[in-house]
């Protein structure tokens, strides 16, 4: 259950450091930023018209080409399809265990140490192939308003019903959903924060996306009162934010998160809390059952949610995102929900109608027993359990590569870690990700994470170009594997460090890429690969 936490105090970031460990002067570091010049070009420029920044790319020869489709328009990829793409242009196989795939935002699926088994096997009535309510079935709405009553709202009088709650069709749907319902409104959102809200924010005309931005981004977090004062200052109606966050691991939790829900109540700024990780936290005083706490209703693990800060369920603005991709391991089975006042249920249901149609029926059925708070609770025991190992472990080995994480998540599983003092050119994120899959590892570079809806931000340089995030979500054998090959990496540039430029280069060869553009887009931009098979786990 939620427990306030000090948060640590902000930590001096360090300056670019190069080999010489001199401090980075300003000519040189623009080259750093050379290839995420590219980066924007690439995912910007040309989202807008495929052809002339083909040109500007100096990609196509200048002549026109035709586009075949061109009542289409551009898609871009998101952060884990580009650098699962480079990846495979790489040798990357899914089944490979020589790879690392440390860029996926999926937990192992397996059986964990201690956890309840789980029975997957269906057995599906004809009923069940009707059409289910777009709200989704009762049985499955009541258990999860059950679920929240239970672990956050023991004791208050107003209580979370079946008609609080929406079942979706994935997270992203729930999401989407929310954005079709919002009127004519400023929808404030966080920078970093998880890649997908790009597109979310982008899609409807009729929101106008809004950044918070916070001075440090290893410290990705706004104290209420700056929070308070940037969303009444700007006239913010609607704000949206991973809690704990994705990518940085770091949550709002005890006083602070009832600050921020205190805030949303009396300024009437609708919250959209998304809390798909509320079961990934490792700082908790509780003893689990395996090591001798008790093993029953009294011994929760820790988890947090803003619902537990809500005063009128059908009042307060708020609404919680959450579903079992995550937290229950079952990303494959699509089934999430919304958690809102019943006046919102009801237009979510009414935007499910004509977005998606509703979760499918069997699996609905098939998740019954998964929101048994028995269930829940012993399932999220050895959840923790074994998660805090592998981010014990990885925390550990990255500290002895000298990347820094400056601030030690505490929830999830990514870790946010600061590349500034590795020598060149691995402290750039984006030449990080070549050289990574080159050595069989893949991460996701700190500029996607840098949410821009419809390029609205004028972007020169990426607060986040030195960031990347590690995932710890596939199974401990893997990371062993990506450590190894980190280790190789950064050896290798340590006897040899070299400017952006100069790697770029030596990696693709001149003869072919006589322009400089040419040659870093071929090192990052995976252009050719087919991605419609690649795992959209971001
Ligand atoms: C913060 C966050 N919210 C929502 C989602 C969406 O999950 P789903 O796969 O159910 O659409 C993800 C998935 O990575 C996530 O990281």
């Amino acid at each position: 259950m939620d427990q306030p936490s000090e948060r640590p105090t902000i930590k001096q970031r360090k300056s670019v450091k190069f080999s010489d460990d001199t401090e980075c002067p300003t000519a040189v570091k623009s080259r750093l930023c050379e290839s995420f010049e590219m980066y924007l070009k690439y995912h910007h420029e040309k989202s807008e018209n495929t052809n002339q920044a083909s040109k500007q790319l100096g990609l196509s020869n200048g002549e026109e080409e035709e586009d075949p489709f061109p009542m289409f328009r551009r898609v871009e990829k998101t952060g884990v399809i580009f650098a699962t793409a480079m990846a495979k242009e790489r040798g990357f196989h899914p089944e490979d265990p020589t790879w690392a795939n440390m860029g996926q935002g999926a937990p192992e699926c397996e059986a964990l140490p201690d956890a309840p088994p789980r029975d997957y096997k269906m057995d599906i009535s004809f009923e069940e192939m009707e059409y289910a309510p777009t709200t989704g079935i009762t049985a499955l709405r009541d258990k999860v308003a059950t679920y929240y009553n239970h672990l956050y709202r023991q004791g208050k009088q107003s209580q979370y019903k079946a008609e609080n709650v929406c079942i979706v069709p994935g997270g992203r749907a729930g999401i989407t959903r929310i954005m079709a319902v919002l009127g004519e409104t400023q929808v404030g959102f966080f920078n970093p924060d998880y890649t997908a809200y790009e597109q979310a924010l982008g899609l409807f005309m009729r929101l106008t996306p809004s950044v918070y931005v916070h001075k440090d981004v290893n410290e990705a977090f706004m104290d209420p009162d700056e929070f308070e004062f940037q969303t009444v200052g700007r006239g913010v109606g609607t704000v949206l934010l991973s809690n704990p966050c994705n990518p940085t691991g770091q949550s709002i939790e005890g006083d602070n998160l009832e600050k921020y829900v205190d805030i949303a109540r009396r300024h009437n700024v609708a919250m959209i809390m998304d809390e798909f990780y509320s079961h990934y936290y490792y700082d908790s005083d509780a003893v689990a059952p395996a090591d001798g706490g008790a093993d029953d209703d009294t011994n929760w693990p820790k988890t947090v949610s803003s619902s537990k800060y809500i005063d009128d369920v059908n009042k307060d603005p708020i609404l919680i995102v959450n579903g079992l991709t995550k937290n229950w391991r079952c990303p494959g089975l699509r089934l999430c929900w919304v958690v809102a006042p019943a006046p919102i249920v009801e237009l979510l249901g009414a935007a499910g109608s004509f977005l998606d149609g509703g979760a499918n029926a069997p699996s609905q059925h098939l998740a019954l027993p998964l929101m048994d708070l028995e269930f829940i609770r012993r399932d999220t025991w050895a959840l923790q359990r074994h998660f805090k190992l592998k981010r014990d472990y990885f925390l550990k080995e990255l500290e002895e590569l000298g990347i820094m994480v400056v601030n030690k998540p505490n929830a999830t599983f990514y870790v946010w870690a600061d590349l500034s003092n590795l020598p060149a050119p691995l402290n750039d994120s984006l030449l990080f990700l070549s050289e990574c899959t080159r050595h069989k590892i893949i991460c996701v570079p700190g500029v996607f994470f840098d949410v821009n809806p419809r390029g609205i931000r004028h972007i020169k340089k990426s607060m986040c170009n030195q960031n990347v995030r590690f995932s710890y979500g596939p199974p401990m054998q893997n990371l062993v594997v990506g450590i190894k090959n980190l280790k190789e990496i950064i050896n290798k540039f340590k006897i040899n460090p070299m400017r952006a430029s100069v790697y770029v280069k030596t990696m693709t060869g001149n003869s072919l890429h006589d322009s400089r553009e040419g040659a870093l887009r071929q090192t990052f931009c995976a252009p050719s690969t087919d991605t419609s098979h690649l795992v959209d786990d971001e």
